[in-house]
């Protein structure tokens, strides 16, 4: 693995004149001058179990201590055991959707292929998270139409000034989406890794684009905690 002490050294000044938004994740925000770029789209990308809905949680339960409302647009999993996903890093997302800050929309992509956003402009909604996008691929016949309605969602999104994750699930190393689409029409991308040699395993996060944005290109060990993702070394 390589040796990641030193990388901040030319990530840590902010420029100034670009509005960044706290990812919540500790110690990620130094690596990407400060947080991601408001109204940027970025991809989330990993295989089963990376951490990419932790990751996404953490990323809005940031935004609702910060006064900002948030959506989390889940096309696999329940809202409820998202919720209770939420709970063990003590994010109670039930506090904030009894506000009206905070809304979890159960979507059913083989229903409806069309994102609505009347929540987000009723709720004044500053991140979402569409988790996961991969889904999408699925529903929609090929690659020119999946980046036609990747583009057509980025547009509405942007907007908006809606800072968004898309979750994207990778198959293999190789391969950070679906498709293959996601990542290029994305402004940044971000790598969750679960490795194993021999008899150790590890998690990696890597950021593999950021648009606009001097960042980390060291691949950067992680853990899941009592708090949620924290980069171990930065
Ligand atoms: N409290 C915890 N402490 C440490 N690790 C945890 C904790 N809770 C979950 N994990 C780890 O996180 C993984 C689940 O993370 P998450 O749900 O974010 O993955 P994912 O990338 O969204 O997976 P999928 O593609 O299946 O949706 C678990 O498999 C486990 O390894
Ligand atoms: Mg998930």
């Amino acid at each position: 693995m390589e040796n990641t002490k030193n990388v901040n050294s030319k990530a840590s000044a902010v420029p100034k004149g670009i509005e960044r938004m706290k990812t919540g994740v500790s110690g990620l925000d130094k690596l990407i001058k400060g947080g991601f770029i408001k109204g940027a789209t970025i991809l989330v990308s990993g295989g089963t179990g990376a951490g990419k809905s932790i990751f996404s949680m953490q990323y809005l339960w940031e935004g609702l201590q910060s006064g900002e409302s948030c959506v989390y647009i889940t096309l696999e999993e329940t809202a409820e055991d998202l919720r209770q996903d939420a709970l063990v890093f003590g994010w109670d997302f039930k506090e904030y959707e009894k506000k009206g800050k905070f809304k979890f929309i159960e979507k059913n992509i083989l229903e409806d292929t069309n994102f609505e956003f009347f929540d987000m402009d009723n709720m004044k909604a500053s991140r979402v998270v569409i988790d996961s996008i991969s889904l999408l691929s699925l529903v929609v016949e090929d690659k020119s139409s999946m980046r036609g309605r990747l583009k057509e969602l980025i547009k509405s999104l942007k907007e908006r000034k809606l800072t968004t994750l898309l979750v994207s699930e990778s198959l293999d190393e190789k391969h950070l989406s679906i498709l293959g689409i996601e990542e290029f029409v994305a402004d940044g991308v971000i790598i969750l890794k679960y490795t194993s040699v021999g008899a150790q395993a590890g998690r990696l996060l890597f950021i593999r684009k950021m648009r606009r944005t001097n960042h980390s290109e060291k691949l950067h060990p992680i853990k899941i905690g009592n708090k949620g993702i924290q980069i171990l070394s930065v």
